[in-house]
């Protein structure tokens, strides 16, 4: 049997490279907690039917001129894109998860492109599996991963423009710490065993972890966005999966069955 593998991503430049890597046996699960992955799974708790993360507006703006039923959602440098950015129309949403109520999303199509979240994204589409990443619902993934057992899982943190994010190295380390167990005994790297201490370090306050590092700063000094931090940070108030399916789309997937630990 092989061993099992727990890796941990830190960087844009590491996931950029992912298109060297076979990773058809690979789970991934991503990670870009400020705030694109968070986002996401509100998105699907309020109803949303699907999210189509795509790398840049101009697709996002084509899939639309073929389907004017999708919203068009995500920022440029945290804002949501205006018409200055498109050449014609405004986005419907930006990138808050507090936008996305069950008014404005339920039973939606939501075409999605932001800095480095979605392009994290795109960059695991060969994998076997990738899940998204979220303290929102962490438990949940946990349990999912505790239950298959994934031989080799690689956890990607998107960052922010070019750099490591500080949220996303927290939130790889909180998932690295309840599945531990399961991979100790195989081939954890050092990466991983990083990204557990990272988390450890701070787990006794997360939040305020969270805001020193360069999003949580910039997000809280924006008026109209601050509460979005704490917001990102609760956890465990989505109980299901969601994955990047084949196609391209991100979906909830059911997870009944599954034992979650306590
Ligand atoms: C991203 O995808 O880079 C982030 O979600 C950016 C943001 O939250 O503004």
């Amino acid at each position: 049997m092989n061993p099992t593998c727990l890796e941990v991503l830190f960087t844009p430049a590491e996931f950029t490279g992912l298109s060297q890597r076979n990773l058809r046996e690979v789970v991934c699960v991503v990670f870009d907690i400020l705030r694109a992955t968070s986002t996401m799974m509100t998105a699907l708790a309020n109803g949303a039917r699907e999210i189509l993360p795509v790398s840049e507006i101009a697709e996002a703006l084509a899939i639309r001129r073929s389907r004017a039923e999708v919203l068009l959602a995500g920022e440029r440098n945290g804002l949501r894109i205006l018409a200055a950015q498109t050449g014609s129309i405004d986005f419907d949403l930006g990138n808050s998860p507090r936008e996305f109520t069950p008014e404005k999303v339920r039973g939606k199509t939501i075409v999605m492109t932001t800095t480095n979240g979605t392009r994290a994204l795109r960059a695991c589409a060969t994998a076997r599996s990738t899940l998204i990443g979220s303290f929102l619902g962490m438990r949940a993934l946990a349990a999912w991963i505790a239950q298959e057992k994934p031989v080799n899982l690689l956890l990607i943190c998107s960052g922010t423009v070019d750099q490591a994010a500080y949220e996303d190295a927290l939130a790889a380390g909180a998932l690295c710490d309840l599945i531990w167990p399961d991979y100790a005994s195989g081939r954890i790297s050092d990466s991983a065993r990083m990204a557990r201490q990272i988390y450890a370090a701070s787990k006794a306050d997360i939040l305020r972890a969270a805001a020193d590092g360069r999003n949580g700063r910039r997000l809280l000094g924006i008026p109209e966005l601050r509460e979005d931090v704490p917001y990102c940070f609760q956890q465990d108030t989505i109980d299901f999966l969601a994955r990047l399916d084949g196609e391209g789309v991100v979906r909830r997937v059911r997870t009944d069955g599954i034992k979650r630990k306590t």
